[in-house]
């Protein structure tokens, strides 16, 4: 079978190899995979930024979606010819988060979905949601699971409130359609008239372009009456921060979760203090949340925004499009 090895950091360390087909062990299970999607994460592993100290090479890439061609083993949930999806934290299942559980994240350090068959254990795969092929069940371990966090595990969103999210990418359009379809508000913003067109069809109720108006931050609180809104699904980071905790209610959330402009930064404290707002750091989430997750896109019949498809021979164009920031929602990568 075939697997991309990541033999130096940077998209032109990826090579395509020929290697032995791996064989499931206790608890573990062989997947053909058939999809993958791309996450932000997977780009910060390759160049190198997510563990300059990752040992090479590795196979990378978190989310994939694929049937099981063969069980190790006391395995006991998954069958032979089951259509499952990955759960990114493999060892999160259920109630508080342990920060060791990063240790068996899919696509470093835990096992990568860059390949065409990979071994993981039974507990990191879910079913494929009713009605779902396997492109559209690959974008959801991360983006879609973050978003559900931010919005509903740790946001606790209720239905008439407002929400904002940043930029167009992976998790700010799930973050989109899963607030519409609580009810909540939506303010977006992005750098490109094109794409908050876009926004607007999926039922952003205010758009905002982030490039022409530098000062959001003071947008979002005309279009809130002075307020603010009740929750920001922080997809950027530090760069962004400052601006997202001014467009946000006094005593309001802030999911924080993105990296996009950077891991440290300053931040004005003061604000946080002053407006006694409450900062929460998203780690994706558990099984547990994404069957919840689950549940709430089969009865919705929710559909992903699959914005680019490339081939498996193609999977270094696919990063270099999100790397451009070209994409809007999910890129995803096929067999
Ligand atoms: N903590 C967690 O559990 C978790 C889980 C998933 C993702 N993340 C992080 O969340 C972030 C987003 O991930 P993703 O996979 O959704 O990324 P993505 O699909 O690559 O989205 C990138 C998009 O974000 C927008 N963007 C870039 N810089 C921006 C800025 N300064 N201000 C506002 N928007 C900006 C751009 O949209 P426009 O072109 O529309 O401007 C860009 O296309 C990444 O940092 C990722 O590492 C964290």
């Amino acid at each position: 079978m075939r697997a991309y090895h990541l033999t130096s950091f940077g998209i032109e360390g990826l090579r395509l190899v020929e290697t032995p087909v791996p064989q499931p062990g206790p608890g573990e299970i062989l997947v053909d995979v058939q999809a993958l999607s791309l996450n932000y994460r997977d780009l910060l592993v390759i160049q190198g930024a997510y563990n300059p100290k990752l040992t090479l090479p590795a196979v990378p890439v978190s989310d994939g979606a694929g049937v099981v061609a063969a069980v190790g083993p006391d395995v006991s949930r998954v069958r032979v010819g089951d259509r499952v999806m990955s759960h990114f934290v493999a060892d999160w299942q259920d109630g508080p988060y342990r920060h060791e559980y990063l240790g068996t994240a899919l696509g470093t350090p835990g096992p990568g979905l860059a390949a065409e068959q990979v071994v993981l254990p039974e507990t990191a795969v879910l079913p494929l949601p009713k009605g779902y092929d396997y492109a559209q069940a690959a974008t959801l371990p991360i983006a879609a699971l973050t978003a559900w966090s931010a919005l509903v595990t740790v946001g606790q969103a209720e239905a008439g409130q407002t929400v904002l999210t940043l930029g167009t990418g992976g998790v700010a359009i799930f973050a989109l359609q899963l607030a519409r379809l609580m009810e909540l508000n939506v303010i977006i913003t992005s750098r490109s008239d094109a794409k908050l067109a876009r926004c607007r069809e999926l039922g952003a109720t205010h758009t905002i372009n982030y490039a022409t108006r530098t000062d959001w931050d003071q947008a979002v609180l005309e279009l809130t009456g002075g307020v603010g809104v009740d929750l920001t699904v922080e997809t950027a980071g530090p760069g962004t921060l400052d601006q997202s905790m001014k467009a946000t209610r006094a005593g309001g959330r802030i999911a924080l979760l993105g990296a996009l402009t950077g891991r440290c930064g300053a931040v004005t404290t003061g604000l946080i203090l002053m407006k006694r707002l409450n900062i929460h750091g998203i780690m994706v989430d558990s099984r547990r949340a994404f069957e919840d997750l689950v549940r709430f896109v089969e009865r919705w019949n929710l559909r992903p925004v699959i914005d680019r498809r490339y081939a498996f021979d193609q999977l270094p164009e696919a990063l270099r499009c999100m790397e451009a920031g070209e994409h809007f929602g999910k890129i995803v990568v096929t067999r």
